[in-house]
């Protein structure tokens, strides 16, 4: 990786290098004047790798030991020279460019710089991954970030959540599995925008034996789950958490919980290409509990229930307590609708019960019910898709633009009417006056 693509130091960092360098040079001086001969102030000091000599360049306007001296009253460059200072002090300052150089040596930094870490952060990682200490920096850490940033364009933030995620991917064991699973996903159809995406979201799958994890798992989501195989790449791209799901404990069980409610094999791969999440939840927690409320207590059959979830596979993910219920509960006791109506409802418009009741349903409502002085209020129930348009995208600005050349929107029919028109349309009915069953003022 060219210096040109680190990042810029901190003044913080900028500062402890400076210190460093300055030490180390005072350190020098301090030797050559014991031994009483000249300091040589041009002996940079090379411990330190060429990061310094970097440094040193980037504060050419202050000296690093004037920095020293503003930053630390009373130790300025006199002292630090003094021939007299204590061996005690000596020791001291020894001491003190010893464990910065320890914190900071050539592979910390760069990975400081690289991939955005903090120190602590950078101590985390090797923590976890100890190793990574003996690696080399310019065999196996340089070249892996270098590609990880050049050919799948991940910034250093994300280099950083990278290795923060699977510091191991810097292995040389690791990063030779790591070109076999480029490659399988490659075959798989996955280009490098959609690597990218599952590096950043999922780096893990990196690390999984292409026999007995990758290409099981993706066997048994086409085979079994019945994925289509062209819409395959776009899913896993979508959810790259599904590839590193364990096949038996969790992929398998909300297989059969989908069969369990009916659905047949086509509508199964459907949902699952379309919205992989499905199997992420819970089946006894999350699922199953929801189905039994639509069936249970909205009175919704279970064919309806297939239909329904055909149509909005988000369902299955709603929690009945934090969800459904407050949405039931406004649709009831503040929006008008009869409770046994509710299910009709639903089955209408799935996409109602996902709706924020706070921020859409009970917002959308009072507008259409106070600004369109709606006389019938009740007549909104026969429109339920209504709700689903957004209010400042959608419902304000063509209300208030109708009502600018003296349209008057009298009846919940006469909303959906104008709503449900694509923008395009809309800007026609409006310049042409025509306005279906409007009343004109
Ligand atoms: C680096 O990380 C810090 C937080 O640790 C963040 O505020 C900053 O924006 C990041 N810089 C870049 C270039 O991503
Ligand atoms: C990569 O693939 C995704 C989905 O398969 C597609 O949307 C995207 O346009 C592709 N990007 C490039 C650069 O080909
Ligand atoms: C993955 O599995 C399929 C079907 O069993 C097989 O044809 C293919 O060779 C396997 N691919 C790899 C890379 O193992
Ligand atoms: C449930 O729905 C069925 C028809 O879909 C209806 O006959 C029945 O009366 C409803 N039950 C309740 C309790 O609303
Ligand atoms: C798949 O789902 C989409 C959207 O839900 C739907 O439009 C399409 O008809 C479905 N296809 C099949 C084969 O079920
Ligand atoms: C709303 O409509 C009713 C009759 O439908 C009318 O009496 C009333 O004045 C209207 N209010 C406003 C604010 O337009």
């Amino acid at each position: 990786m060219r210096p040109s693509s680190l990042l810029p130091l901190t003044s913080r960092q900028s500062y402890i290098f400076i210190l460093l360098v300055t030490l180390r040079v005072a350190e020098s001086c301090l030797s050559a004047l014991r031994e009483g001969c000249m300091p040589d102030f041009h002996a940079v000091p090379m411990g330190m790798g060429g990061e310094l000599l970097e440094m040193g360049r980037l504060n050419s306007e202050e000296t690093s030991s004037d920095v020293l001296a503003q930053n630390s009253p009373g130790k300025g460059r006199q002292r630090l020279v003094d021939p007299d200072m204590g061996s005690t002090d000596f020791m001291f300052l020894q001491a003190r460019v010893r464990k910065l150089e320890r914190e900071f040596d050539d592979k910390t930094l760069f990975l400081m710089r690289s991939c955005n870490l903090t120190l602590d952060e950078v101590n985390v990682i090797y923590r976890s991954s100890p190793k990574l200490k003996m690696l080399s920096l310019k065999h196996h850490i340089e070249p892996i970030l270098s590609r990880l940033s050049t050919e799948f364009r991940l910034s250093a933030a994300s280099l950083g959540k990278l290795l923060t995620k699977f510091p191991t991917i810097l292995y040389p064991a690791c990063s030779r599995q790591f070109d076999d699973v480029v490659t399988f996903l490659q075959v798989m159809g996955i280009n490098s925008s959609g690597m990218h995406r599952i590096l950043t979201c999922r780096p893990q799958i990196f690390s999984l034996k292409i026999e007995r994890n990758l290409n099981y798992t993706i066997n048994f989501l086409l085979r079994d789950v019945n994925v289509p195989r062209h819409k395959l790449s776009t899913m896993l791209i979508k959810c790259p958490h599904i590839i590193t799901l364990s096949v038996e404990r969790k992929l398998r069980p909300a297989l059969l919980f989908l069969q369990g409610l009916g659905l047949d094999a086509t509508q199964i791969g459907n949902i699952s290409a379309i919205y992989p999440y499905v199997f992420l939840f819970d089946v006894e927690n999350k699922m199953r509990p929801t189905v039994r409320y639509l069936h249970d207590e909205l009175n919704i059959s279970s064919d309806n229930i297939c239909r329904v979830i055909c149509n909005k596979p988000q369902l299955l993910g709603y929690s009945v307590g934090k969800k459904l219920r407050p949405t039931v509960k406004f649709l009831v006791e503040e929006a008008g609708v009869p409770r046994h109506r509710i299910g009709d409802f639903v089955i209408r418009c799935p996409a109602m019960l996902g709706y924020s009741v706070d921020k859409n349903l009970r917002p959308t409502l009072n507008y259409i019910k106070t600004t369109c002085n709606i006389s019938e209020p009740q007549d909104w129930m026969r429109y339920p898709r209504m709700l689903s348009y957004s209010l400042e995208r959608r419902i304000k600005p063509r209300v208030e633009s109708l009502t600018a050349i003296g349209h008057k929107l009298m009846t919940m029919g006469d909303v959906f009417h104008v709503m449900k028109q694509p923008e395009e349309k809309f800007r026609r009915m409006g310049r042409t006056g025509h306005l279906g069953t409007i009343h004109v003022l």
